[in-house]
């Protein structure tokens, strides 16, 4: 029997304009397949993920989520937003947002129940959250509301994780742990990930392919096989070097700056000694 994809896109074409982010674009991603989306700022990382999710029609193709046509609130989809900061005037605390992720699009009921509660404490460990579970989310630095969110969209164990660049502003400690535990539910509940990211230095062993997008042309493949000198010059269409060092992806010349990776560099020079 063919295993049924988890995520399934078909000729899938997205346009504003005149211009296309992003045409004909193929892609099935199978329970428990980690699928890092990369690419320069603009190139449609985000539309693609607000496709999936049904909030943006796509020009053409389509796109199917276990067999079926998109839908808004699909419960077997787990989002976490890219960064924006919560509106400060929220009185919601980071447990009210956990226990949403479990329960409250469903009943809308306040935490009571010692197996939620229970539940919410979990997974608030798990993204080393307890010491502000009660803290109103308005307070909260940027990378501890990251954490909520990752929380909240792990929370009620969905079939697919959609993650838009979910380690901004987390520093490299939670950026592993976070990475790592959205790996670790990869693996206990066979979640289909797919997860935007500048650097996939964090991620790089737990991706089994990459989509790759940039100047309105895309790959996809392995690590090995898209991110490569050849690949991304032909790519961008300007000479780019791929440069693997000590287990870890650079990327030089890319235009904008964008390196992948870049960045990331400067992190480890100046922040891990
Ligand atoms: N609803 C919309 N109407 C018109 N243009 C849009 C709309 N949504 C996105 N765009 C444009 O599409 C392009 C891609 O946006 P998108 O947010 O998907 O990029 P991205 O790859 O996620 O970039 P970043 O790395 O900066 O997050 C941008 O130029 C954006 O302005
Ligand atoms: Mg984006």
């Amino acid at each position: 029997m063919i295993e049924q994809s988890v995520l399934s896109l078909r000729r899938a074409t997205l346009s504003f304009g005149d211009r296309p982010l992003w045409s004909g674009l193929n892609l099935e991603v199978k329970a428990g397949e980690f699928l890092a989306v990369l690419g320069p700022n603009g190139t449609g990382k985000t539309s693609l993920l607000k496709a999936i999710l049904g909030q943006q029609a796509l020009t053409s193709g389509a796109v199917e989520i276990l067999g079926r046509p998109v839908r808004r609130g699909n419960r077997d989809i787990g989002y976490i937003p890219q960064q924006k900061l919560l509106d400060q005037g929220t009185p919601l605390r980071a447990r009210d947002l956990v226990a949403f992720g479990i329960d409250g699009h469903r009943w809308g009921l306040p935490i009571s129940t010692p197996t939620l509660r229970r539940r919410v404490d979990a997974v608030l460990e798990s993204v080393g959250a307890t010491d502000y579970a009660s803290a109103p989310v308005a307070t909260l630095s940027g990378g501890e509301q990251q954490r909520i969110r990752v929380g909240q969209a792990i929370a009620g164990n969905p079939k697919l994780l959609l993650c838009d660049e979910p380690l901004l502003s987390l520093d490299l400690q939670h950026q592993r742990a976070v990475s790592e535990l959205i790996d670790e539910k990869r693996r206990d509940l066979d979640t289909a990930v797919v997860f935007v990211t500048h650097d996939v230095n964090p991620i790089l062993g737990m991706v089994d392919r990459v989509l790759y997008l940039a100047g309105g042309q895309f790959r996809v493949g392995t690590p090995d096989e898209v991110l490569r000198s050849e690949v991304l010059s032909s790519l961008y269409d300007t000479p780019v070097e791929v440069i693997r060092s000590r287990g870890r992806i650079i990327v030089i010349g890319a235009p904008d700056g964008h390196g992948a990776h870049g960045h990331d560099v400067h992190h480890v020079e100046s922040g891990e000694h």
